[in-house]
């Protein structure tokens, strides 16, 4: 097993599934199944990302219960109040108890046009509310033919690097467009390529204390018979994972990559 430097994080970013009951019914289930399998969370955390009307439900279920799980919404508004028709503020996830906010995910980027800036704002955002947020960076396919895996996640997370201060907490993930849905990860070789070359990308902005301290993240098909793999990269620190999230025997089985047998 590999001795990881940083607490592990497997992050479960529900995209637009589930309403509130079902949120409900899924994060019960998954506090089950992981009691059951005895999971330990003294060196792996777990967080789920439900969609903002699930975020009340979870948050009283996850208060009432104990349970031992984070919870993160998938996007944030770059501004704190006022004339902002249909946003959500970083103030309103703090007093839900949110830990965690994702930025910049490929789907926002695409769907929503949010360039580098935007991220960069709506990171500064969640950091004035008290969240971590947890930056998504990534290469499309088109991108990797043309200029290789790892420039397009350096230079979106130089942008927002050079906007935050170094003691400033957040959580990369490297989410590789043509991964995602697509049933094919990256291998774990070139996670942890890239994961690596985002390290020394914080270490160059913000040296070599936040590039130690900062968690990396792998995201794109991640599933429970690819995650021992994917985590034995030395800068792989965890994993946002989409669909297989979606299922608590499944969400469990990755969280306890610890006691997966690791071949390649
Ligand atoms: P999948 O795990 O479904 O590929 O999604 C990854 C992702 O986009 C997580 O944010």
């Amino acid at each position: 097993m590999v001795e990881h430097a940083r607490k592990a994080l497997i992050a479960g970013n529900w995209k637009m599934n589930l309403d509130h009951l079902q949120a409900i019914a899924l994060v019960q289930k998954l506090a089950w199944t992981l009691k059951d399998r005895n999971f330990q969370s003294t060196t792996v955390e777990v967080a789920v990302f439900p969609p903002f009307t699930d975020l009340r439900s979870v948050q009283t279920l996850i208060a009432a219960d104990k349970l031992d799980i984070g919870l993160g919404a998938q996007d944030l508004s770059r501004h704190d109040s006022g004339a902002h028709t249909g946003e959500v503020s970083g103030a309103f996830l703090s007093a839900l108890a949110c830990d965690y906010v994702l930025v910049g995910h490929s789907e926002r980027r695409a769907d929503h046009g949010e360039t580098d800036e935007v991220c960069l704002a709506k990171v500064q955002a969640a950091l004035r509310h008290k969240l971590t947020p947890v930056l998504c960076v990534g290469e499309t396919a088109e991108d990797l033919e043309k200029v290789g895996a790892a420039a397009v996640p350096v230079s979106q997370l130089t942008t927002v690097l050079e906007g935050i201060s170094a003691d400033d907490e957040i959580v990369v993930a490297y989410e590789p467009v043509w991964a995602i849905g697509s049933g094919t990860p990256a291998t774990a070789e070139q996670a942890e390529e890239v994961c690596s070359t985002l390290r020394d990308t914080i270490r160059n902005v913000h040296g070599d204390e936040a590039a130690e301290r900062t968690r990396i993240l792998y995201g794109g098909s991640v599933k429970s018979s690819n995650i021992a793999g994917l985590m034995r990269g030395a800068n792989v620190d965890g994993a946002l994972v989409g669909g297989a999230s979606l299922d608590a025997e499944e969400f469990a089985a990755i969280a306890q990559f610890e006691k997966h047998v690791t071949v390649d």
